[in-house]
């Protein structure tokens, strides 16, 4: 639990491409009522589609090459220091942000992950997920620990897998639900977990 004393929470967004659970967020920011305000956009990928998102909204944004994991951690905390940024969301960031760096952030972080975790922890979900022919996917906004996909779960949607369902449509339905899901369980985070 953050304290909100009345005011917005100063929040960083992680991505690596295509950015629209981002978009989503920045909505979500955008709302009177929303407990966040998007200070800072960090990307390990200096062509992400979600820096276009970013920019377009004059949201900053930070590019880190990750050629060294140490190096480019001490970076962002460095960056994260300087725009006073009390709340990360990971949102399609395809890097592990280390043990150092989550206990030198000390607040919390949290991630979206396109499975009903514990189930289908890491890469290429929906394939495996399909493969086993399972009935239900969904997605997770969990806690994030230096194991991956593995903290604390705040919220968690499932979604039908109609028959003849290929990886697109799978991650299509999902990424819907998950633009939705995010506001949701971040909401949940702050005023009552
Ligand atoms: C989402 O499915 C999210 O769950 C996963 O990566 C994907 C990112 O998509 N961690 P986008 O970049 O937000 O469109």
């Amino acid at each position: 639990m953050v304290k909100l004393n009345g005011k917005k929470i100063n929040t960083a967004v992680f991505i690596s491409g295509r950015g629209s659970n981002l978009k989503s967020l920045i909505k979500f920011s955008k709302k009177k009522r929303s407990p966040i305000s998007i200070k800072l956009v960090v990307s390990n990928n200096s062509k992400a589609k979600g820096l276009i998102h970013a920019k377009s909204f004059k949201i900053k944004t930070f590019f880190v090459n990750y050629k060294n994991i140490n190096i480019s951690e001490k970076k962002i905390l460095k960056i994260l220091l300087k725009h006073k940024i009390e709340l990360i969301l990971l949102a399609g960031f395809m890097k592990i942000l280390s043990s150092n760096f989550i206990k030198k952030f000390k607040k919390p972080i949290l991630n979206i992950h396109p499975s009903l975790l514990p189930k289908y922890k890491g890469l290429n979900t929906h394939k495996r997920v399909l493969e086993k022919k399972e009935k239900f996917s969904g997605s997770t906004v969990h806690l994030v620990t230096p194991n991956l996909d593995s903290g604390k779960i705040i919220l968690q949607r499932k979604v039908k897998i109609l028959k003849n369902t290929n990886e697109k449509n799978l991650e299509k339905k999902i990424l819907k639900l998950e633009h939705n899901l995010y506001p949701e369980a971040i909401k949940k985070f702050l005023f009552n977990f």
